[in-house]
């Protein structure tokens, strides 16, 4: 298809220059030839060869001008009777054809092209200077088929290079586009294989550049993909393994429970006991898997309402303060004035509520925990700090992800599912906000944590 509309104006233009080539060919024999029927019309009238027709240089020049140009040259006289025919073979006849009359009436010439049969004929008047009248009439036809051709010729050099063309642009672009395509459909092959399973690999196709940065879009993309589905991975073991944990213990000890003969009532009370906080930590757990799932956009969408803040944070540390107070933590509201904001209060509260639990879970006794709001116009701003054991560095990066757990020395001693700042940080995200942690170990830790008022859709 391309290469027709590369061809079509090839066709043209050859046309175009063929045509005018010829009409320029034309133009410039017949000037030439009037020119020569010009100084012989002179050289007839100076010798008489009207009354005269015998002379011999004049016959030799018409011969030779019929002879350059293969054509044939009549002189007519006064009588329209022709003396002179170069091909002999109406000399004595009488000729009266329109041109003859029309030079005799007008005293000028006249050219005319027969293109059908390949000639130009041309006639003049033989003019007595003195008296400015026609004595007779020259006529010349001379043949273009050497225009013809040579017009022919050069149709023909044109086609042949044109078909050359054209075979070259269709076999170079018969490659060309196989040679761009190519490339492409490696990298599609290399996409439908890692489709088909073999996710572990990054796709490669080497030997081309046109393709790299697809190739490296898609390895990236395909690096998220491995991560996601490691994390879900990690997720369901770490599930499994959490929920498995109280239940192995209850087993073992209802298990010894059995086991044993004449077993005092004491030790069935003391075990029944531990039964029943493993009950509690497997409760905790599954509250928590349903919290997260809850804070999934899609199975719990949001529910903005327009609150004050200071009252939701004094709600949830209401709720906790009873805990606080056993290890003789105290807790420090410091607020400037209300803050009306767009949220999902119970979400967020479970937010907050996370916070402030791991502040006085993670403090030492009689320590305290300061809890603080401020707002400008856009945002508002609140920060949870602690006088705890704070966070090792090389754990900071890790606290936000499920099931993940400080370290193991006292991840022993106070209970958790390391789920919670899981789940703070989901309920944060939905409401377009974000959260910052500062630590220093045996100093403290501070949250902060800043959310957008107005809730835009
Ligand atoms: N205020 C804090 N001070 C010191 N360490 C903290 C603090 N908050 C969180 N951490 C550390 O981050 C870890 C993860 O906290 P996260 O709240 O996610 O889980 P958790 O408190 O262990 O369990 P859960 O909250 O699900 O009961 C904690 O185990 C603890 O090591
Ligand atoms: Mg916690």
């Amino acid at each position: 298809m391309l290469v027709l509309i590369g061809i079509i104006p090839a066709f043209i233009t050859t046309a175009v220059v063929v045509r005018s080539y010829k009409k320029r060919a034309v133009f410039q024999r017949t000037s030439n030839v009037k020119s020569q029927c010009d100084i012989l019309t002179n050289a007839i009238m100076r010798e008489g060869y009207l009354e005269n027709p015998g002379s011999e240089v004049l016959n030799n020049e018409l011969m030779l001008l019929s002879n350059v140009y293969s054509g044939r040259l009549l002189i007519v006289d006064s009588n329209y009777r022709v003396i002179k025919d170069t091909y002999d073979i109406d000399t004595g006849k009488t000729s009266v054809s329109p041109e003859v009359l029309s030079c005799y009436i007008t005293g000028k010439g006249s050219a005319y092209y027969d293109n059908r049969n390949a000639y130009i004929e041309i006639t003049s008047p033989v003019t007595d200077p003195e008296l400015e009248e026609v004595k007779g009439v020259l006529i010349a036809s001379v043949s273009t088929n050497e225009i013809a051709q040579t017009v022919r010729d050069l149709e023909n050099q044109a086609f042949f290079l044109i078909s050359i063309v054209t075979v070259f642009v269709l076999v170079g672009g018969f490659f060309l586009s196989t040679l761009l395509v190519r490339p492409f459909r490696e990298v599609t092959h290399a996409i439908e294989d890692v489709t088909d399973g073999y996710l572990d690999e990054a796709i490669s196709v080497p030997d081309y550049t046109e393709t790299e940065s697809i190739i490296g879009a898609f390895n990236n993309m395909l690096a998220r993909v491995r991560a996601l589905d490691n994390s879900r991975n990690e997720f369901v073991s770490n599930v499994s393994h959490e929920l498995k944990t109280p239940l192995t213990s209850m087993k073992v000890l209802a298990d010894s429970l059995n086991g044993m003969d004449n077993v005092p009532v004491e030790l069935y009370q003391e075990f029944m006991a531990d039964i029943t906080q493993e009950i509690d930590r497997e409760n905790n757990i599954i509250t928590s898997l349903l919290a997260m799932v809850r804070m999934d956009k899609k199975a719990a969408p949001m529910n903005f309402e327009r609150i004050e803040i200071g009252g939701l944070l004094e709600r949830v540390i209401k709720r906790l303060r009873p805990i606080a107070e056993k290890r003789g933590i105290s807790i420090l509201m410091e607020k400037y004035r209300p803050v009306m904001a767009d949220v999902d209060e119970m979400k967020l509260s479970l937010a907050f509520s996370n916070l402030i639990e791991n502040a006085v879970k993670y403090n030492r006794d009689d320590g305290w925990v300061s809890v603080s709001l401020k707002s400008d116009v856009k945002y508002f701003y609140v920060s949870v700090e602690d006088s705890g054991l704070g966070i090792p560095e090389d754990q900071i990066d890790h606290i936000f992800e499920r099931f993940y757990r400080g370290d193991k020395s006292h991840s022993t001693t106070i209970e958790g599912t390391g789920l919670g700042l899981a789940i703070t940080r989901s309920a944060i995200t939905l409401h377009r906000g974000i959260i910052k942690v500062q630590s220093k170990v045996d100093v403290g830790t501070t949250f902060m944590v800043r959310i957008p008022i107005e809730h835009k859709e």
